[in-house]
């Protein structure tokens, strides 16, 4: 009994040191974290948001993407916000994949400045990021989910770990599940996220790859001959097209139907064909009404959860600006 006893209060000894090593942005994520703090913050970022994908929904695709950027390099911690310094002069926003597609950043600065007149120094620009993006998804897919917050700012920012990081256009299906399994995600988790691809743009170098020299066979030809006409070669501007010619606006499963039909931009897009499991998920994904919106809502939630903080790296909630650490 006295043993029993003994062992218990280890037990929580131990429990009680593990928890001081996590890094308190991780010990105290939660749905509504502001509402005692700031009661508006969350109405203020969806407000703000608002209203800049109402003038460009543009605007919305590069936040979702901005949350995936943030998230897969040192976790939530809005390191993609930090712009060059002396000190620092090659951060995260100036890598091959966040530069110059990377698109959003004035929304943020929006909301930033707004939260800080209403309630200065306390909601993170790390929550800024996961807010918008679900307010983004709300507005362009009708897809609504609860994210939880209370995420801390990091002081770090690197470019060459975006470049590492980030997975590229022209992966193959085991490339792009041991990168998302890198940071916790399963390859069903992979394939619903990929569905963000039904909205946005891209720049014509990120698959000119697949169009030069010749059309690449895993693309459906009369498109490869149509996207030749918009992305010419050795173009004197790097232009820009649609992720998803019928829906370019709409966060849907129309995606997914791009796939199938070989009209999706990226060799990585086609690569989800590939394997029985992830061409079984896309396939369901086209027919079932609703099963896209609700993995992808739970996967960001999960994305979301991302959180690299090493211990005894206290985070911040950065101020006044999401661009510059304290
Ligand atoms: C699976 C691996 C992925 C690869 C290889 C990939 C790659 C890319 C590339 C190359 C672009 C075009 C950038 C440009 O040239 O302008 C792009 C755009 C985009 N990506 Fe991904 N991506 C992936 C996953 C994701 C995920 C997980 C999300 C978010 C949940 C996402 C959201 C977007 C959005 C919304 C755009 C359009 C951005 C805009 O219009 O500004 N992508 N992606
Ligand atoms: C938006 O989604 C909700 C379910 O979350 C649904 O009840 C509603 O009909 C949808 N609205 C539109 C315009 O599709
Ligand atoms: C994917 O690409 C990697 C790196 O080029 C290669 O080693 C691997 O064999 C490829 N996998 C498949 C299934 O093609």
């Amino acid at each position: 009994m006295e043993s029993k006893i003994s062992i218990f209060i280890t037990c929580l000894v131990f429990a009680a040191a593990f928890q001081l090593l996590l890094p308190v942005s991780e010990a105290s994520l939660k749905v509504g974290y502001y509402k005692s703090k700031c009661k508006k913050a969350e109405s203020i970022v969806k407000s703000t948001v608002r209203s800049f994908i109402v003038k460009n929904p543009g605007l919305g695709a590069g936040l979702i993407r901005m949350f995936f950027h943030d998230c897969f390099v040192r976790g939530c911690d809005a390191s993609v916000l930090l712009d060059p310094t002396p000190a620092n002069p090659q951060p995260e926003k100036l890598s091959i994949p966040n530069n110059p597609s990377l698109r959003g950043f004035e929304v943020i600065d929006a909301v930033k400045a707004e939260l800080e007149k209403q309630c200065p120094g306390v909601v993170s620009c790390a929550d800024i990021i996961a807010l918008s993006a679900r307010d983004a998804s709300l507005f362009l897919g009708n897809i609504s989910y609860k994210i939880p917050t209370g995420r801390l700012d990091g002081r770090v920012s690197i470019s060459a770990e975006a470049l590492q990081i980030l997975p590229a256009p022209s992966f193959n299906l085991s490339q792009l599940e041991a990168s998302f399994a890198s940071k916790g995600l399963s390859t069903a988790e992979m394939v619903a996220l990929s569905g963000a691809h039904s909205i946005g743009r891209s720049h014509c170098s990120s698959f000119t790859s697949r169009l030069y020299p010749t059309i690449d066979p895993t693309m459906n030809q009369g498109f490869g001959s149509f996207l030749r006409k918009l992305c010419p070669q050795n173009a004197a501007v790097d232009g820009v097209v649609p992720q998803d010619f019928v829906s370019p606006n709409k966060l849907d499963e129309q995606y997914y139907k791009n796939v199938e039909s070989l009209t999706a931009l990226f060799f990585s897009d086609w690569s989800l064909l590939t394997s029985g499991a992830t061409l079984n998920q896309v396939d369901t994904y086209t027919k079932v009404p609703g099963a896209f919106k609700a993995d992808f809502a739970n996967a960001m939630i999960k994305m979301g959860s991302i959180n690299e903080a090493l211990p005894g790296s206290p985070g911040e909630v950065r101020g006044p600006t999401c661009r510059a650490v304290n």
